[in-house]
């Protein structure tokens, strides 16, 4: 069977903490579900400041107690990402502005999303907020509300594809 895959782009400011972990949890919510071949996931940051770095060592720390694993290598956002990617998924309302500032068309801002509109479980939360400056409780709230987004971003693209 041929399957047409649905790619998908987190971004996030920085692309070693929100995005990564974005990206991580997809991966294993799918191979869970074991739909790894729908997907085509990825992840990438709107600056160059850790590009080729791994992860932010609290987000692995965070995300790898609870099974997560992190192999991304930061990389920065091109307009070509814009083109061949399905959903691009930004985390705060400044990630949207920066995506939009690199479209071309409407086409490309159709496909810009703010994560935290596929929250289900946080109807007050309007964004998934940035940890870098936080402490330990700030990296497990990104991930709860990480892991409750990408179940509703899921749940879309399925609803979408019918
Ligand atoms: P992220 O977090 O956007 O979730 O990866 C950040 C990482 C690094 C910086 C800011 C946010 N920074 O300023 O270097």
């Amino acid at each position: 069977m041929i399957i047409n895959k649905t790619s998908i782009l987190f971004v996030c400011l920085g692309n070693i903490c929100r995005s990564p972990a974005a990206e991580s949890i997809m991966n294993d919510v799918v191979e869970k579900q074991q739909r790894e071949r729908e997907f085509i996931i990825d992840s990438c940051g709107i600056g160059a400041w850790h590009m080729g770095q791994k992860s932010d060592r609290r987000m692995i720390e965070a995300g790898e107690k609870r099974g997560y694993s992190f192999l991304h290598r930061a990389r920065q956002i091109k307009k070509e990402d814009l083109l061949r990617f399905d959903y691009i998924i930004g985390m705060d309302d400044e990630n949207i502005s920066d995506i939009l500032s690199l479209s071309n068309d409407e086409k490309q801002r159709r496909k810009v999303y703010k994560m935290a509109s596929f929250l289900r479980n946080y109807p007050s939360q309007k964004t998934i907020p940035d940890p870098y400056y936080g402490g330990k409780e700030d990296f497990e709230f990104v991930l709860d509300l990480l892991e409750d987004a990408v179940l509703g971003l899921i749940d879309f693209i399925d609803k979408n594809k019918k």
